[in-house]
């Protein structure tokens, strides 16, 4: 089959790995960076000698099949609808972009266009995740209960959208998936410490069907780096730790025996037995995650393979956004 090509568009912080990994996919040719600040395009030409470095979008020519968006999260509208014009599969990075009423014009011009359009929810190709999702789904934890996600660090603080559009993305769209489904209920609450109308600091709840709840924590002012899941399950727990190299994953035996009060002596204080038994951590094949998540980009493309971060995805993690802002806004 022949490669796709693919132009990336952005080239700052996260546009490197996305190029590092396009490079490497022997299933693509890697077509092109359009960066519009020039002072990166010595340090493009130094990566990537080959690789023609476009200034304008304009530019960019017909040699492309598709391209992947890495640039701040209020251009990717316009920047994915242009793209989308000119007759490319898009895979936009988190979030698909800033409302539902843009999400929605993207996806009708890629349906008309008969065009892929996809956004880069990387965590839902994060083997830890999977695998934290396939234990849920054994039975093994029991009934999920609740599910707590936190994304926290001192900075990097953005200009263009704060704290809960950077970070949420990546929190709603791993508890919708653990969940099987998306929040009926959303409320947030924060702070703009930093700068006015921005949130630095914001608490999320999410409320799901059957009495299943999600909690989320993101901050800019933290003074530890913290990438957190924790799943609380009737029979058993599970904790994700992201900032960790090896054993990210551990299911521990833990919970409440809810068929047992034991009375204390006095008649007063009985208590629920607590079970606290043993725990591990499963192995878990690692690849990167972006790796997986281009892949699915490509497969998409090539062999009409539907990822699970299509623009539907992309929309309802937007819609969620949009909703939790609301009570940012009060
Ligand atoms: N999936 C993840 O885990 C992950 C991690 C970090 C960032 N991101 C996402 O990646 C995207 C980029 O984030 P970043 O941290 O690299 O931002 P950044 O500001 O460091 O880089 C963005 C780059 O885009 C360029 N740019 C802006 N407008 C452009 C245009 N019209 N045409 C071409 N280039 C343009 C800028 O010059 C800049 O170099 C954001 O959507 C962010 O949410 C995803």
């Amino acid at each position: 089959m022949a490669k796709t090509k693919i132009l990336l568009v952005g080239y700052g912080y996260w546009g490197p790995n996305l190029a590092r990994n396009l490079n490497q996919n022997s299933d693509v040719e890697f077509t092109g960076i359009l960066e519009i600040d020039k002072d990166l395009h010595k340090k493009i030409s130094e990566d990537y000698p080959e690789i023609p470095i476009f200034n304008n979008i304009d530019e960019i020519g017909d040699d492309h099949d598709a391209a992947i968006v890495s640039t701040p999260a209020t251009t990717h509208f316009s920047i994915g609808q242009n793209l989308l014009e000119k007759g490319l599969h898009v895979l936009i990075e988190k979030p698909l972009a800033t409302s539902v009423d843009d999400c929605e014009i993207l996806i009708s011009i890629a349906k008309e266009k008969q065009l892929k359009l996809m956004v880069g929810h990387t965590y839902l190709y994060n083997a830890s995740v999977i695998k934290i999702k396939e234990i849920i789904e054994s039975g093994e934890i029991g009934k999920l209960l609740t599910v707590h996600s936190e994304r926290l660090n001192l900075g990097q603080i953005r200009q263009d959208i704060n704290v809960m559009w950077n970070l949420a993305p990546h929190d709603f769209s791993i508890i919708s998936y653990l969940v099987g489904s998306y929040p009926v209920s959303v409320s947030a609450s924060g702070n703009d410490f930093i700068k006015e109308g921005m949130h630095d600091i914001v608490y999320i709840h999410l409320g799901f069907d059957n009495n299943i709840t999600g909690f989320i924590h993101n901050s800019w002012l933290h003074p530890l780096k913290s990438r957190k899941v924790i799943v609380v399950g009737s029979e058993g727990m599970i904790v994700f730790d992201d900032t960790q190299v090896n054993n990210q994953v551990t299911v521990y035996e833990k919970g409440v025996d809810w068929d047992k009060i034991t009375k204390s002596e006095k008649g007063k204080n009985s208590r629920f037995e607590i079970i606290d038994g043993d725990y591990y951590s499963p192995q878990i094949e690692t690849q990167e995650p972006l790796a997986t998540e281009i892949q699915a980009f490509v497969n998409w493309i090539q062999l009409d393979k539907k990822p699970i971060s299509d623009s539907k995805n992309g929309l309802e993690i937007v819609r969620i956004l949009e909703k939790a802002q609301e009570g940012l806004l009060t």
